[in-house]
């Protein structure tokens, strides 16, 4: 899989989400189903998706012992999803529970990465709540490395973390970046932004785009100009 744009389908209903889909004709974008949509729907809200041609990144970020996220890995796995995640903080032992969990009998399995630390914890919530006391830039590229020593494919990370972690991990190791938006659009609640073609410079290899497109006037114009600047 190459550069691509991903559609954050944070919609908390089959009919909805349907709907602003329906808008891409004769397109087919690679879609995020978060926990929200999933918990309101349920694999078959996936099954749906993956039946109309969509490619499907399942963001359920799972984070429990190793036993009981592999075998939750090999259920979704069975979903035939593309892209899968986890919390690096699970530890590497979670983390190779998942990757057996996840790989099919014929040796095949979806892409897994990792979330390293979640873009809403700062430095002071770090070191009062959970007692790390390290620069966040720090345990962010650990937690990569982590990942990658387990055999993961790749990182959740804000695209400003992206460059360090292809220095650290290498070229191959996949970024995966939310926090992008157009140069002239409103940032929301996102703090830390990049556009799709400063993303593109700095070498994330998949944009995860929710707002941008899903609230704009036109989103198959939004999803049009995400792609030019990104992945075109
Ligand atoms: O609407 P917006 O473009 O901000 O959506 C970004 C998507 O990426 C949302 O689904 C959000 O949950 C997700 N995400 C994020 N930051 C992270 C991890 C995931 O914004 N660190």
């Amino acid at each position: 899989m190459g550069k691509d744009v991903i559609i954050a389908c944070d919609f908390d209903s089959k009919e909805k989400t349907l709907a602003f889909l329906d808008k891409f004709t004769g397109r087919k974008p690679f879609v995020k189903i978060g926990m929200e949509l999933y918990y309101a729907e349920g694999p078959a809200i996936v099954r749906e998706l993956k039946a109309r041609g969509h490619k499907i990144f399942l963001d359920l970020k799972l984070h429990d012992i190793p036993n009981t996220v592999k075998k939750a890995m090999a259920v979704l796995s069975r979903l035939d999803v593309d892209i899968v995640n986890l919390h690096a903080a699970g530890t590497t032992a979670m983390m190779t529970a998942a990757l057996e969990g996840l790989t099919r009998e014929d040796g095949t399995r979806p892409l897994l990465i990792a979330v390293t630390m979640l873009t809403s914890t700062d430095q002071s919530a770090m070191e009062n709540d959970l007692l790390i006391r390290e620069p966040i830039a720090n345990v962010v590229l650990h937690y990569a490395e982590t990942a990658k020593n387990a055999g993961l494919d790749g990182v959740v990370c804000s695209p400003l973390e992206a460059e360090k972690v292809h220095e650290r991990c290498g070229a191959s190791f996949l970024t995966v970046t939310p926090g992008v938006r157009f140069a002239d659009s409103d940032k929301g609640d996102q703090k830390r932004v990049m556009t799709p073609a400063e993303a593109k410079k700095i070498g994330s290899d998949y944009i995860v785009v929710g707002r941008p497109i899903t609230a704009a006037a036109d989103p198959v114009a939004a999803y049009e100009r995400c792609m030019k600047e990104f992945a075109d």
